[in-house]
């Protein structure tokens, strides 16, 4: 019998905790912990993104801080924007929403944001950190995925987890963050050779590739852990993962639902790194 990891529930009751933290934080230190979100253009995903980053921000009582810029922006002005935000003491921590123009050079823009404040987790030096073991702000979404492996108390060290993906938003943080909890970590991409085989070895699947269904049963070990990164349509423009949710579950111990699954945990862990950056750099 499989059991359902409820992303939504998980992520309330985090917020919960985050909430009082975020008070705890004003009464210790006189202000508000503060985000800067910034925005271009006008790309209709970005905007709900953000809307509702800025939405999570309000119910767990962080000041967000929201810029709104043309889709025309000069690098340099946006770059101004950055090393602003970089030196204002109010802000704790700075989101860039990707993906940026193409005029605008992405990586230097994410390179001015200091490393304390980079709390998307991804920049060089914060990747790097993650790569070394160090102690660092880790990318929203497979933090969240560490959260939800953790309120199972599911078992990670030692087993086998497969990371189906390898982009530096999800797939290779994700990989880095099973590693450092002590599993052996295989990652798959389009290239690899024989992607069943290395699917069915998995204790812990994580499917992180952006196509409908990809991940059938017959790719799914017995009692096997199934995290759904994907947010897809179907055939009849209906949600769905990267999992055959309804093929799969039968041959789970646990696995994630689209939507309800790792969706509402990565705001979530957005404000809980803004909320360990405030106290970081406030030294509490
Ligand atoms: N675009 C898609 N996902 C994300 C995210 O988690 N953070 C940012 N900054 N941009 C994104």
């Amino acid at each position: 019998m499989y059991e359902i990891i409820d992303g939504k529930q998980l992520s309330a009751s985090v917020r919960g905790e985050i909430a009082a933290e975020a008070n705890r934080f004003k009464q210790k230190c006189g202000r508000q912990i503060g985000l800067a979100v910034i925005l271009v253009g006008e790309d209709n995903a970005s905007q709900i993104y953000v809307r509702n980053k800025i939405k999570a921000c309000e119910e767990v009582g962080i000041k967000s801080f929201a810029y709104y810029l043309p889709q025309s922006v000069a690098q340099n002005e946006l770059e101004d924007l950055v090393k602003e935000l970089a030196d204002n003491g109010e802000v704790d921590g700075i989101l860039v929403q990707l993906p940026l123009p193409a005029h605008i050079d992405a990586g230097k823009i994410l390179g001015l944001i200091p490393v304390e404040k980079d709390v998307d987790g991804f920049s060089e030096q914060n990747m790097g950190k993650l790569a070394m073991g160090e102690e660092c702000l880790a990318a929203c979404t497979p933090n969240g995925v560490m959260t939800m492996l953790k309120s199972k108390n599911i078992p990670i060290k030692g087993k086998k987890a497969v990371v189906v993906g390898r982009s530096n938003i999800v797939g290779r943080p994700m990989a880095l963050l099973l590693l450092n909890a002590d599993a052996t970590v295989t990652v798959c991409h389009s290239k690899t050779a024989d992607l069943k085989k290395e699917c069915l070895s998995a204790d812990i699947l994580v499917a992180a590739v952006g196509k409908a269904k990809f991940i059938t049963a017959d790719m799914v070990k017995v009692d096997a852990t199934v995290i759904d990164v994907g947010m897809n349509r179907d055939e009849n423009g209906k949600l769905c993962g990267d999992v055959d949710f309804e093929n799969v579950k039968d041959k789970c111990s646990y696995i994630t639902p689209v939507p309800g699954g790792v969706g509402p945990m990565t705001i979530t862990m957005l404000m809980y790194n803004t909320c360990i950056a405030a106290f970081r750099r406030e030294k509490i």
